[in-house]
């Protein structure tokens, strides 16, 4: 299975019948709730509706946020986010992407993220690199005390707010962690076990093949499992002294 021209053209399909809800009421919408027991917004519905669709013909397994996992008994499992950030979707705030990620039996074979705003269309697949819209891409290298870091934490680690020289916070990780591949943020974390694989599935093998070291919340190697209920914690940064710095503060 070409997995880059799957997720390209679901990815453009999503765009196709999302983009013109943007910022609109109905698209915030509940219209049921999900597997983790979250909220679903019309937006979300429709946006997982057109992957089902289109992953239905290729029968491999799928676990996606709202409805949760569907087993058809292949070795592949595509893991999807078909809207993260739909918070930010629905109230017309411009941050919010796809996420799709596949891997074969636990190994993740091929992560893309497309941040449909300014149409980044990220990809990585294990050992051979990040790239957005085709060309590579890897992480910065950090200046001392000229950090920029996005953390959830839920008022644990405050510590790192005078620590480091920027804060954002912007309501998609799966974007947060594209933009630490790109090099815009120098690290990523979301320590409140909290999100689960369908965010992070694919920034995750995105941001490590751009360089970054990709942790759990204890500074081992993140695993991601088959599951769109089980909350997880990650801790992404592009250099080992910001790993150590948030460890000192936890
Ligand atoms: C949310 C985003 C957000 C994270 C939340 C998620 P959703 O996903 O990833 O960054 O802080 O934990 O639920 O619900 O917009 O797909
Ligand atoms: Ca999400
Ligand atoms: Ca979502």
């Amino acid at each position: 299975i070409a997995w880059n021209e799957v997720a390209l053209e679901m990815a453009r399909e999503v765009e196709k019948v999302v983009m013109p809800l943007f910022g609109t009421s109905e698209a915030g919408k509940t219209v049921g709730t999900n597997v983790s027991g979250d909220v679903t917004k019309y937006v979300d519905k429709v946006a997982e509706d057109v992957v089902i669709g289109r992953l239905e013909p290729l029968g491999v397994n799928l676990v996606s946020e709202e409805i949760g996992f569907i087993d058809n008994g292949s070795d592949y499992t595509v893991v999807v986010d078909p809207i993260d950030g739909s918070y930010n979707f629905a109230v017309g705030i411009p941050i919010f992407a796809f996420s799709f990620a596949v891997f074969r039996g636990k190994e993740p074979v091929y992560g893309a993220i497309y941040e449909f705003v300014p149409k980044h269309f990220y990809e990585a697949v294990p050992g051979r690199g990040a790239f957005m819209n085709g060309r590579r891409i890897t992480v910065r290298k950090p200046e001392r005390g000229k950090e920029a870091l996005s953390f959830y934490t839920r008022g644990r680690c405050t510590g790192l707010i005078k620590r480091v020289k920027r804060v954002r916070v912007l309501g998609a990780i799966a974007v947060e962690l594209t933009y630490l591949a790109k090099g815009a943020l120098d690290g990523v974390l979301d320590i409140r076990n909290y999100v689960r694989p369908t965010d992070i599935a694919a920034g995750a093998l995105i941001a490590k093949e751009a360089g970054a070291i990709v942790t759990d919340g204890a500074g081992r190697e993140l695993e991601i499992h088959l599951s769109a209920t089980e909350q997880t914690n990650i801790i992404a940064v592009n250099d080992r002294y910001l790993l150590d710095m948030i460890m000192e503060e936890l």
